[in-house]
Protein backbone atom coordinates (compact mmCIF):
# COMPACT_ATOMS: atom_id res chain seq x y z
CA UNK A 1 0.00 0.00 0.00
CA UNK A 2 0.98 3.48 -1.25
CA UNK A 3 1.08 5.56 2.40
CA UNK A 4 0.59 9.16 2.98
CA UNK A 5 4.28 10.06 3.04
CA UNK A 6 4.88 9.07 -0.39
CA UNK A 7 1.96 11.38 -1.45
CA UNK A 8 4.35 14.30 -1.71
CA UNK A 9 6.21 11.95 -4.08
CA UNK A 10 3.69 11.17 -6.03
CA UNK A 11 3.09 14.62 -6.51
CA UNK A 12 6.77 15.27 -7.38
CA UNK A 13 6.18 12.76 -10.24
CA UNK A 14 3.41 14.12 -11.67
CA UNK A 15 5.12 17.31 -11.94
CA UNK A 16 8.35 16.20 -13.68
CA UNK A 17 8.78 14.57 -17.19
CA UNK A 18 12.24 12.59 -15.94
CA UNK A 19 11.51 9.38 -14.11
CA UNK A 20 12.30 9.09 -11.11
CA UNK A 21 12.86 5.76 -9.34
CA UNK A 22 10.32 5.52 -6.27
CA UNK A 23 11.69 4.65 -2.58
CA UNK A 24 10.76 1.19 -1.38
CA UNK A 25 7.16 1.47 -0.56
CA UNK A 26 6.44 1.56 3.36
CA UNK A 27 4.95 -1.84 4.50
CA UNK A 28 2.11 -1.29 6.45
CA UNK A 29 2.75 -3.44 9.48
CA UNK A 30 -0.79 -4.64 11.59
CA UNK A 31 -2.14 -2.65 14.30
CA UNK A 32 -0.26 -3.79 17.08
CA UNK A 33 -3.12 -5.24 19.88
CA UNK A 34 -3.32 -7.05 23.43
CA UNK A 35 -4.79 -10.42 22.68
CA UNK A 36 -6.23 -13.09 25.49
CA UNK A 37 -5.97 -17.12 24.86
CA UNK A 38 -7.01 -19.85 26.80
CA UNK A 39 -6.59 -17.24 29.89
CA UNK A 40 -3.56 -15.81 28.94
CA UNK A 41 -2.55 -12.36 27.56
CA UNK A 42 0.11 -11.41 24.58
CA UNK A 43 0.72 -8.27 23.05
CA UNK A 44 0.77 -8.68 19.51
CA UNK A 45 3.44 -6.72 17.37
CA UNK A 46 4.30 -7.31 14.17
CA UNK A 47 1.28 -9.90 13.80
CA UNK A 48 3.09 -12.28 16.52
CA UNK A 49 3.62 -11.89 20.88
CA UNK A 50 6.42 -9.09 21.62
CA UNK A 51 7.86 -8.40 24.72
CA UNK A 52 8.95 -5.04 25.71
CA UNK A 53 12.02 -4.65 27.07
CA UNK A 54 11.39 -1.10 28.08
CA UNK A 55 13.22 1.72 29.48
CA UNK A 56 11.75 5.27 30.31
CA UNK A 57 13.26 8.68 29.59
CA UNK A 58 12.70 11.18 32.27
CA UNK A 59 10.06 13.45 32.14
CA UNK A 60 11.45 16.38 30.60
CA UNK A 61 13.61 14.27 27.63
CA UNK A 62 10.79 14.03 25.03
CA UNK A 63 12.08 17.27 23.61
CA UNK A 64 14.21 16.96 20.16
CA UNK A 65 17.36 18.68 21.68
CA UNK A 66 17.43 15.50 24.33
CA UNK A 67 17.41 12.79 22.15
CA UNK A 68 20.89 12.19 21.80
CA UNK A 69 21.22 12.12 25.69
CA UNK A 70 17.87 9.13 25.53
CA UNK A 71 19.28 7.21 22.53
CA UNK A 72 22.29 6.04 23.66
CA UNK A 73 21.14 4.97 26.87
CA UNK A 74 18.97 2.78 25.10
CA UNK A 75 21.53 1.06 23.22
CA UNK A 76 23.77 0.66 26.03
CA UNK A 77 20.51 -1.42 27.82
CA UNK A 78 19.61 -3.21 24.84
CA UNK A 79 15.95 -2.24 25.15
CA UNK A 80 13.94 -2.51 22.40
CA UNK A 81 11.15 -0.08 23.15
CA UNK A 82 11.81 3.50 24.57
CA UNK A 83 8.78 4.82 27.05
CA UNK A 84 8.76 8.97 26.36
CA UNK A 85 6.35 11.57 27.10
CA UNK A 86 4.08 13.60 24.91
CA UNK A 87 3.27 16.75 25.95
CA UNK A 88 -0.08 18.80 25.64
CA UNK A 89 1.63 22.02 26.66
CA UNK A 90 3.97 21.72 23.70
CA UNK A 91 1.45 19.96 21.58
CA UNK A 92 -1.38 22.56 21.78
CA UNK A 93 0.22 25.81 22.41
CA UNK A 94 -2.41 27.52 20.94
CA UNK A 95 -6.20 26.99 20.91
CA UNK A 96 -6.88 23.91 19.01
CA UNK A 97 -3.45 24.14 16.85
CA UNK A 98 -1.59 21.10 16.51
CA UNK A 99 1.82 21.31 16.50
CA UNK A 100 3.33 17.68 15.29
CA UNK A 101 6.71 18.11 14.47
CA UNK A 102 7.95 16.86 18.17
CA UNK A 103 6.19 13.32 17.94
CA UNK A 104 7.85 13.16 14.28
CA UNK A 105 11.13 13.68 15.04
CA UNK A 106 11.12 10.84 17.97
CA UNK A 107 8.83 8.80 15.90
CA UNK A 108 11.49 9.19 12.73
CA UNK A 109 14.51 9.03 15.44
CA UNK A 110 13.18 5.63 16.70
CA UNK A 111 12.63 3.94 13.55
CA UNK A 112 16.50 4.93 13.04
CA UNK A 113 17.84 3.56 16.00
CA UNK A 114 15.32 0.44 15.28
CA UNK A 115 13.35 0.93 18.85
CA UNK A 116 9.50 0.52 19.00
CA UNK A 117 7.62 3.50 21.43
CA UNK A 118 5.29 3.53 24.09
CA UNK A 119 3.98 7.22 23.83
CA UNK A 120 3.02 8.68 27.50
CA UNK A 121 0.20 11.34 27.17
CA UNK A 122 0.54 14.07 29.45
CA UNK A 123 -2.59 15.29 29.13
CA UNK A 124 -5.09 16.37 31.73
CA UNK A 125 -3.13 14.60 34.47
CA UNK A 126 0.36 13.87 35.37
CA UNK A 127 1.49 12.69 38.96
CA UNK A 128 -2.06 13.60 39.58
CA UNK A 129 -1.80 17.54 38.60
CA UNK A 130 -2.66 19.45 35.73
CA UNK A 131 0.58 20.91 35.44
CA UNK A 132 1.13 19.38 31.20
CA UNK A 133 -2.00 21.52 30.64
CA UNK A 134 -1.10 23.62 27.99
CA UNK A 135 -0.66 27.73 29.19
CA UNK A 136 -3.67 29.12 27.93
CA UNK A 137 -5.62 26.65 29.78
CA UNK A 138 -3.77 26.62 33.30
CA UNK A 139 -3.63 30.35 33.19
CA UNK A 140 -7.87 30.41 32.68
CA UNK A 141 -8.55 28.27 36.27
CA UNK A 142 -12.06 29.78 36.25
CA UNK A 143 -12.75 27.75 33.07
CA UNK A 144 -10.20 24.49 33.34
CA UNK A 145 -11.01 24.36 36.82
CA UNK A 146 -9.34 22.61 40.28
CA UNK A 147 -10.45 19.67 42.17
CA UNK A 148 -11.82 21.56 45.44
CA UNK A 149 -10.61 19.91 48.57
CA UNK A 150 -12.64 19.17 51.99
CA UNK A 151 -11.85 22.57 53.29
CA UNK A 152 -13.60 24.27 50.19
CA UNK A 153 -9.92 25.41 48.23
CA UNK A 154 -8.68 24.42 44.93
CA UNK A 155 -6.54 21.66 44.79
CA UNK A 156 -3.33 21.22 42.72
CA UNK A 157 -5.40 18.48 40.65
CA UNK A 158 -7.69 18.93 37.67
CA UNK A 159 -11.57 17.95 38.41
CA UNK A 160 -12.72 14.79 37.04
CA UNK A 161 -15.69 17.12 36.27
CA UNK A 162 -14.50 19.37 34.41
CA UNK A 163 -16.71 19.24 31.19
CA UNK A 164 -14.53 22.12 29.73
CA UNK A 165 -11.06 20.28 30.06
CA UNK A 166 -12.35 16.82 29.35
CA UNK A 167 -13.73 18.13 25.94
CA UNK A 168 -10.19 19.55 25.23
CA UNK A 169 -8.15 16.94 26.27
CA UNK A 170 -10.59 14.59 23.91
CA UNK A 171 -9.48 16.85 21.03
CA UNK A 172 -5.86 16.83 21.43
CA UNK A 173 -5.77 13.29 21.89
CA UNK A 174 -7.94 12.42 19.20
CA UNK A 175 -5.60 14.89 16.81
CA UNK A 176 -2.56 12.83 17.96
CA UNK A 177 -4.37 9.84 17.84
CA UNK A 178 -4.79 10.25 14.41
CA UNK A 179 -1.95 11.74 13.07
CA UNK A 180 0.15 8.44 14.30
CA UNK A 181 -2.13 6.64 12.22
CA UNK A 182 -1.60 8.71 8.73
CA UNK A 183 2.24 9.02 10.29
CA UNK A 184 3.29 5.29 11.24
CA UNK A 185 1.97 2.59 9.05
CA UNK A 186 5.33 0.70 10.29
CA UNK A 187 3.89 0.98 14.10
CA UNK A 188 7.09 2.49 15.12
CA UNK A 189 4.85 3.00 18.42
CA UNK A 190 3.01 0.01 19.45
CA UNK A 191 1.03 1.15 22.61
CA UNK A 192 0.46 4.48 23.96
CA UNK A 193 -0.16 5.60 27.53
CA UNK A 194 -3.05 7.57 28.77
CA UNK A 195 -2.46 10.65 31.33
CA UNK A 196 -0.07 10.00 33.89
CA UNK A 197 -0.91 8.78 37.28
CA UNK A 198 -4.09 10.26 36.54
CA UNK A 199 -6.05 10.72 40.23
CA UNK A 200 -5.18 13.25 43.42
CA UNK A 201 -2.88 13.77 46.27
CA UNK A 202 -3.91 15.23 48.89
CA UNK A 203 -7.76 15.18 48.33
CA UNK A 204 -9.62 11.60 48.34
CA UNK A 205 -12.18 13.22 46.28
CA UNK A 206 -13.84 16.39 44.52
CA UNK A 207 -16.39 18.22 46.96
CA UNK A 208 -17.79 20.59 44.74
CA UNK A 209 -20.87 20.93 44.60
CA UNK A 210 -21.46 19.12 41.57
CA UNK A 211 -19.46 16.61 42.90
CA UNK A 212 -21.21 16.28 46.08
CA UNK A 213 -24.49 16.11 44.06
CA UNK A 214 -23.18 13.08 42.47
CA UNK A 215 -21.67 11.53 45.44
CA UNK A 216 -25.35 12.09 47.55
CA UNK A 217 -26.74 10.26 44.17
CA UNK A 218 -27.13 6.92 43.21
CA UNK A 219 -24.22 4.32 42.65
CA UNK A 220 -23.80 3.28 38.74
CA UNK A 221 -25.09 -0.33 38.18
CA UNK A 222 -22.37 -1.29 36.55
CA UNK A 223 -19.79 -0.16 39.14
CA UNK A 224 -22.17 -2.15 41.82
CA UNK A 225 -21.68 -4.88 39.72
CA UNK A 226 -18.15 -4.30 39.27
CA UNK A 227 -17.52 -4.34 43.01
CA UNK A 228 -19.76 -7.65 43.76
CA UNK A 229 -22.83 -5.35 46.00
CA UNK A 230 -26.40 -6.52 45.02
CA UNK A 231 -27.73 -4.32 42.41
CA UNK A 232 -29.90 -1.32 44.21
CA UNK A 233 -31.07 1.65 41.66
CA UNK A 234 -31.17 3.93 44.65
CA UNK A 235 -28.09 3.13 46.96
CA UNK A 236 -25.52 5.93 47.75
CA UNK A 237 -21.95 5.59 47.12
CA UNK A 238 -21.81 6.35 50.94
CA UNK A 239 -24.21 3.66 51.66
CA UNK A 240 -22.97 1.30 49.52
CA UNK A 241 -19.00 1.46 50.57
CA UNK A 242 -18.76 2.99 53.76
CA UNK A 243 -15.60 3.95 54.57
CA UNK A 244 -13.69 3.47 50.78
CA UNK A 245 -17.02 5.32 49.66
CA UNK A 246 -15.20 8.67 48.86
CA UNK A 247 -11.98 6.99 47.12
CA UNK A 248 -14.13 4.36 44.60
CA UNK A 249 -16.33 7.60 43.94
CA UNK A 250 -12.87 9.22 42.63
CA UNK A 251 -12.01 6.55 41.36
CA UNK A 252 -15.25 6.42 39.49
CA UNK A 253 -15.01 10.02 38.14
CA UNK A 254 -11.71 10.00 37.04
CA UNK A 255 -11.63 6.55 35.15
CA UNK A 256 -14.67 7.86 33.48
CA UNK A 257 -13.21 10.92 32.13
CA UNK A 258 -9.74 9.29 31.32
CA UNK A 259 -12.32 6.24 29.61
CA UNK A 260 -13.64 8.76 27.63
CA UNK A 261 -10.37 10.71 26.02
CA UNK A 262 -9.02 6.84 25.75
CA UNK A 263 -12.46 5.98 23.71
CA UNK A 264 -12.02 8.57 21.75
CA UNK A 265 -8.69 8.22 20.54
CA UNK A 266 -8.95 4.52 19.84
CA UNK A 267 -11.80 4.73 17.60
CA UNK A 268 -9.61 6.20 15.57
CA UNK A 269 -6.59 4.79 15.58
CA UNK A 270 -7.15 1.45 17.46
CA UNK A 271 -3.85 1.54 19.01
CA UNK A 272 -3.25 -1.07 22.68
CA UNK A 273 -3.53 1.80 25.66
CA UNK A 274 -3.19 1.37 28.91
CA UNK A 275 -3.12 3.60 32.61
CA UNK A 276 -0.41 3.72 35.00
CA UNK A 277 -1.30 3.59 38.75
CA UNK A 278 0.94 5.23 42.13
CA UNK A 279 0.74 2.42 44.05
CA UNK A 280 -1.05 2.02 47.69
CA UNK A 281 0.74 -0.56 50.16
CA UNK A 282 -0.27 -3.50 48.88
CA UNK A 283 0.24 -5.57 51.70
CA UNK A 284 -1.08 -2.84 54.68
CA UNK A 285 -2.46 -0.56 52.87
CA UNK A 286 -3.40 2.77 54.70
CA UNK A 287 -6.64 4.46 54.53
CA UNK A 288 -7.70 6.58 51.76
CA UNK A 289 -5.87 9.75 52.10
CA UNK A 290 -2.49 8.13 52.50
CA UNK A 291 -2.13 7.29 48.81
CA UNK A 292 -2.92 8.75 45.62
CA UNK A 293 -6.63 8.27 45.08
CA UNK A 294 -8.74 8.09 41.73
CA UNK A 295 -5.72 6.33 39.77
CA UNK A 296 -5.88 2.71 38.87
CA UNK A 297 -4.88 1.46 42.78
CA UNK A 298 -5.51 -2.46 43.27
CA UNK A 299 -8.55 -2.18 45.39
CA UNK A 300 -10.23 -0.08 42.43
CA UNK A 301 -9.17 -1.45 39.54
CA UNK A 302 -12.98 -3.44 39.17
CA UNK A 303 -14.44 0.43 38.99
CA UNK A 304 -11.82 1.31 36.25
CA UNK A 305 -12.49 -1.92 33.91
CA UNK A 306 -16.37 -0.65 33.91
CA UNK A 307 -15.92 2.97 34.06
CA UNK A 308 -13.11 2.97 31.21
CA UNK A 309 -13.22 -0.14 29.00
CA UNK A 310 -11.37 1.66 26.16
CA UNK A 311 -8.16 1.00 28.57
CA UNK A 312 -6.84 -2.36 27.63
CA UNK A 313 -4.51 -2.59 30.54
CA UNK A 314 -4.16 -0.78 34.35
CA UNK A 315 -0.62 -1.03 34.91
CA UNK A 316 1.26 -0.70 38.73
CA UNK A 317 4.20 1.93 38.81
CA UNK A 318 6.12 0.48 40.77
CA UNK A 319 8.63 2.06 43.20
CA UNK A 320 9.60 -1.02 46.15
CA UNK A 321 12.71 -2.49 47.16
CA UNK A 322 10.96 -5.19 49.74
CA UNK A 323 10.54 -8.64 47.70
CA UNK A 324 7.18 -9.52 49.20
CA UNK A 325 5.54 -6.08 48.42
CA UNK A 326 6.77 -6.34 44.98
CA UNK A 327 5.31 -9.54 44.45
CA UNK A 328 2.15 -8.97 45.48
CA UNK A 329 2.28 -5.57 43.58
CA UNK A 330 2.72 -8.28 40.37
CA UNK A 331 -0.38 -10.65 41.40
CA UNK A 332 -2.24 -8.21 42.19
CA UNK A 333 -2.13 -6.66 38.35
CA UNK A 334 -1.79 -10.09 36.77
CA UNK A 335 -5.50 -10.45 36.60
CA UNK A 336 -7.82 -12.72 34.45
CA UNK A 337 -9.10 -9.17 32.76
CA UNK A 338 -5.68 -7.50 32.86
CA UNK A 339 -2.58 -8.18 31.22
CA UNK A 340 0.60 -7.70 33.56
CA UNK A 341 2.66 -4.64 32.51
CA UNK A 342 4.96 -2.57 34.53
CA UNK A 343 5.35 0.59 32.91
CA UNK A 344 7.43 2.02 35.45
CA UNK A 345 9.99 0.56 37.70
CA UNK A 346 13.28 1.69 39.74
CA UNK A 347 16.57 0.82 37.56
CA UNK A 348 18.38 -0.29 40.39
CA UNK A 349 20.75 -3.38 41.11
CA UNK A 350 18.14 -4.94 43.26
CA UNK A 351 14.82 -4.28 41.54
CA UNK A 352 16.28 -5.32 38.06
CA UNK A 353 15.26 -8.80 38.92
CA UNK A 354 12.07 -8.60 39.21
CA UNK A 355 11.72 -8.52 35.38
CA UNK A 356 12.19 -12.18 35.46
CA UNK A 357 9.16 -12.33 38.55
CA UNK A 358 7.57 -10.13 35.82
CA UNK A 359 8.07 -12.66 33.11
CA UNK A 360 6.95 -15.32 35.63
CA UNK A 361 3.75 -14.17 35.52
CA UNK A 362 2.98 -13.99 31.95
CA UNK A 363 4.56 -10.06 31.96
CA UNK A 364 4.04 -8.40 28.67
CA UNK A 365 6.73 -5.44 29.51
CA UNK A 366 9.14 -3.64 31.40
CA UNK A 367 10.52 -0.84 31.59
CA UNK A 368 12.42 1.11 34.83
CA UNK A 369 12.33 5.03 34.97
CA UNK A 370 14.82 7.49 34.18
CA UNK A 371 17.41 5.59 32.32
CA UNK A 372 18.77 7.87 29.96
CA UNK A 373 21.77 10.51 30.04
CA UNK A 374 20.24 13.66 30.91
CA UNK A 375 20.67 13.93 34.01
CA UNK A 376 24.72 12.59 34.19
CA UNK A 377 27.30 14.77 33.00
CA UNK A 378 28.68 11.78 30.93
CA UNK A 379 26.96 10.80 28.09
CA UNK A 380 28.78 7.61 26.17
CA UNK A 381 29.58 8.50 21.90
CA UNK A 382 28.35 5.47 21.13
CA UNK A 383 27.65 2.19 23.04
CA UNK A 384 30.02 -0.17 23.62
CA UNK A 385 30.67 -2.88 21.41
CA UNK A 386 29.07 -5.96 22.61
CA UNK A 387 31.82 -8.55 24.29
CA UNK A 388 32.48 -11.66 22.32
CA UNK A 389 30.86 -14.25 23.16
CA UNK A 390 31.74 -15.77 26.84
CA UNK A 391 33.02 -12.45 28.00
CA UNK A 392 31.13 -10.71 31.38
CA UNK A 393 27.70 -9.57 30.12
CA UNK A 394 28.31 -6.01 30.90
CA UNK A 395 28.08 -5.18 27.39
CA UNK A 396 27.56 -1.20 27.16
CA UNK A 397 27.49 -0.88 30.80
CA UNK A 398 30.06 -1.99 33.63
CA UNK A 399 28.91 -3.40 36.88
CA UNK A 400 29.24 0.08 38.57
CA UNK A 401 26.64 1.52 36.17
CA UNK A 402 23.60 2.49 37.00
CA UNK A 403 22.49 0.64 33.69
CA UNK A 404 23.91 -2.64 34.36
CA UNK A 405 21.37 -4.69 35.63
CA UNK A 406 18.78 -3.61 33.38
CA UNK A 407 21.15 -3.80 30.66
CA UNK A 408 22.10 -7.19 31.61
CA UNK A 409 18.71 -8.32 31.89
CA UNK A 410 17.91 -7.18 28.59
CA UNK A 411 20.59 -8.59 26.71
CA UNK A 412 20.20 -12.23 27.44
CA UNK A 413 16.56 -11.62 26.61
CA UNK A 414 16.63 -9.27 23.35
CA UNK A 415 17.89 -11.47 21.07
CA UNK A 416 15.36 -14.33 21.60
CA UNK A 417 12.76 -12.04 22.48
CA UNK A 418 9.97 -13.03 19.61
CA UNK A 419 10.77 -16.91 21.48
CA UNK A 420 10.23 -15.92 25.16
CA UNK A 421 6.89 -14.19 24.47
CA UNK A 422 5.82 -17.22 22.46
CA UNK A 423 6.55 -19.68 24.87
CA UNK A 424 5.00 -17.75 27.93
CA UNK A 425 1.66 -16.74 25.65
CA UNK A 426 1.67 -20.63 25.14
CA UNK A 427 1.92 -20.96 29.36
CA UNK A 428 5.54 -22.78 28.81
CA UNK A 429 7.56 -20.37 30.46
CA UNK A 430 8.29 -20.08 33.91
CA UNK A 431 10.41 -17.65 35.87
CA UNK A 432 11.93 -16.07 39.25
CA UNK A 433 13.98 -13.85 41.20
CA UNK A 434 15.67 -14.21 44.08
CA UNK A 435 14.44 -13.00 47.41
CA UNK A 436 16.34 -12.28 50.17
CA UNK A 437 15.90 -15.75 52.89
CA UNK A 438 14.75 -17.56 50.67
CA UNK A 439 17.63 -19.58 49.08
CA UNK A 440 15.53 -21.99 46.03
CA UNK A 441 12.36 -22.06 44.28
CA UNK A 442 10.55 -24.96 42.54
CA UNK A 443 9.11 -24.46 39.43
CA UNK A 444 7.05 -27.54 38.41
CA UNK A 445 6.41 -28.63 35.19
CA UNK A 446 4.71 -31.71 34.56
CA UNK A 447 6.79 -34.60 35.13
CA UNK A 448 9.62 -32.30 36.65
CA UNK A 449 10.09 -29.96 38.63
CA UNK A 450 13.26 -26.96 38.12
CA UNK A 451 14.79 -25.66 41.33
CA UNK A 452 16.46 -22.23 40.94
CA UNK A 453 19.01 -21.94 44.18
CA UNK A 454 21.05 -19.34 44.82
CA UNK A 455 24.70 -18.55 46.37
CA UNK A 456 25.51 -22.44 46.19
CA UNK A 457 28.82 -21.47 43.80
CA UNK A 458 30.76 -24.16 41.97
CA UNK A 459 30.53 -27.29 44.15
CA UNK A 460 27.77 -29.05 45.68
CA UNK A 461 27.44 -26.70 48.47
CA UNK A 462 23.89 -26.18 49.88
CA UNK A 463 21.97 -23.06 48.85
CA UNK A 464 22.26 -20.04 51.33
CA UNK A 465 21.65 -16.76 49.46
CA UNK A 466 23.73 -14.34 47.29
CA UNK A 467 25.36 -11.49 49.42
CA UNK A 468 22.82 -9.01 47.46
CA UNK A 469 19.68 -10.67 46.03
CA UNK A 470 20.32 -11.04 42.33
CA UNK A 471 19.71 -14.57 41.30
CA UNK A 472 16.84 -14.59 38.23
CA UNK A 473 16.14 -17.16 36.17
CA UNK A 474 13.43 -18.85 33.64
CA UNK A 475 12.97 -22.09 32.46
CA UNK A 476 10.95 -22.85 29.08
CA UNK A 477 9.84 -26.19 28.39
CA UNK A 478 10.53 -26.91 24.28
CA UNK A 479 9.23 -30.58 24.31
CA UNK A 480 8.75 -33.50 26.56
CA UNK A 481 12.16 -33.59 28.36
CA UNK A 482 13.51 -30.43 27.09
CA UNK A 483 13.86 -27.50 28.31
CA UNK A 484 15.78 -24.00 27.79
CA UNK A 485 17.57 -22.05 30.66
CA UNK A 486 18.71 -18.71 31.03
CA UNK A 487 19.71 -16.17 34.00
CA UNK A 488 22.31 -14.77 35.84
CA UNK A 489 23.64 -15.60 39.54
CA UNK A 490 21.88 -18.35 40.69
CA UNK A 491 21.93 -22.84 39.93
CA UNK A 492 19.24 -24.51 37.93
CA UNK A 493 18.92 -28.09 38.66
CA UNK A 494 15.95 -30.63 37.58
CA UNK A 495 14.18 -32.94 39.76
CA UNK A 496 11.74 -35.62 38.26
CA UNK A 497 8.43 -35.52 40.12
CA UNK A 498 8.52 -39.40 40.62
CA UNK A 499 10.49 -39.82 43.58
CA UNK A 500 11.94 -42.66 42.74
CA UNK A 501 13.65 -41.68 40.09
CA UNK A 502 16.67 -39.68 39.40
CA UNK A 503 17.38 -37.09 36.58
CA UNK A 504 20.26 -37.56 34.04
CA UNK A 505 21.23 -34.62 31.48
CA UNK A 506 21.53 -36.64 28.09
CA UNK A 507 22.48 -33.33 26.94
CA UNK A 508 23.40 -29.89 27.70
CA UNK A 509 24.09 -27.02 25.04
CA UNK A 510 25.61 -23.65 26.32
CA UNK A 511 24.64 -21.18 23.54
CA UNK A 512 23.46 -17.58 22.68
CA UNK A 513 21.18 -16.18 20.76
CA UNK A 514 21.44 -14.34 17.49
CA UNK A 515 18.56 -12.53 15.94
CA UNK A 516 16.29 -14.75 17.25
CA UNK A 517 18.58 -17.85 16.49
CA UNK A 518 20.38 -20.18 18.94
CA UNK A 519 24.13 -20.76 18.23
CA UNK A 520 25.95 -23.14 19.46
CA UNK A 521 29.04 -23.20 21.92
CA UNK A 522 29.62 -25.74 23.65
CA UNK A 523 27.79 -28.84 25.46
CA UNK A 524 28.47 -28.78 28.83
CA UNK A 525 29.10 -31.53 31.11
CA UNK A 526 31.12 -32.93 34.12
CA UNK A 527 31.55 -30.44 36.58
CA UNK A 528 29.70 -27.81 34.94
CA UNK A 529 26.82 -30.12 35.05
CA UNK A 530 27.25 -32.72 37.74
CA UNK A 531 26.09 -30.43 40.42
CA UNK A 532 23.64 -28.59 38.17
CA UNK A 533 23.56 -25.99 36.33
CA UNK A 534 25.32 -22.65 36.92
CA UNK A 535 24.71 -19.16 35.86
CA UNK A 536 26.89 -16.59 36.51
CA UNK A 537 27.44 -13.38 34.62
CA UNK A 538 27.34 -14.23 31.10
CA UNK A 539 24.69 -13.72 28.52
CA UNK A 540 23.91 -17.47 27.41
CA UNK A 541 21.39 -19.80 26.76
CA UNK A 542 20.97 -23.89 27.75
CA UNK A 543 19.18 -26.19 25.57
CA UNK A 544 18.80 -29.43 28.70
CA UNK A 545 17.78 -32.68 27.18
CA UNK A 546 16.46 -34.94 30.11
CA UNK A 547 16.13 -38.26 31.18
CA UNK A 548 15.70 -40.24 33.97
CA UNK A 549 17.33 -43.80 36.05
C1 LIG B 1 6.24 8.41 38.69
C2 LIG B 1 5.79 9.20 37.50
O1 LIG B 1 4.84 8.47 36.76
C3 LIG B 1 6.95 9.58 36.60
O2 LIG B 1 6.52 10.39 35.54
C4 LIG B 1 8.00 10.29 37.41
O3 LIG B 1 7.49 11.48 37.92
C5 LIG B 1 8.45 9.39 38.53
N1 LIG B 1 7.34 9.04 39.37
C6 LIG B 1 9.51 10.11 39.35
O4 LIG B 1 10.23 9.31 40.06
Amino acid sequence: MLTVPCGRIVALLAACSVVITLPAQVKEHPIPQVVKKDGRFALMVDGAPYLMLGAQAHNSSGWPAMLPKVWPAIETLHANTLEIPVYWEQFEPKPGQFDYSVIDTIVTQAREHHVRLDLLWFGTWKNGSQHYMPEWMKADPARYFHLIDKNGHPADSPSPFCTASQELDIKAFTAFMRHLKAFDPQRTVIIVQVENESGTWGSVRDYSPTAQKLFDGPVPASVLQAMGKPADASVTWQDAFGAEAEVNFHAWAVATYVGRVAAAGKAVYPLPLYANAALRDPIKPGAPGSYEAGGPTDNVIPIWKVAAPAIDIVSPDIYMNDPAQYLKVLELYHRDDNPLFVPETSGGATVARFFFSALGLQGIGFSPFGLDYSNTPFVPAAAPAAPPAGAPASAGAGPQDQFFPTAQNYRLIAPMMRDIARLNFEGKLQAVAEESGKPANTLTFGNWNAVVSYGGGRNNRAPVANATPTGRALVAQLGDRQFLVAGYSCRVDFRPAAADKHRQFLRVDEGTYENGVFKFIRILNGDETDNGLNLRGEPVVLRVSLDVY
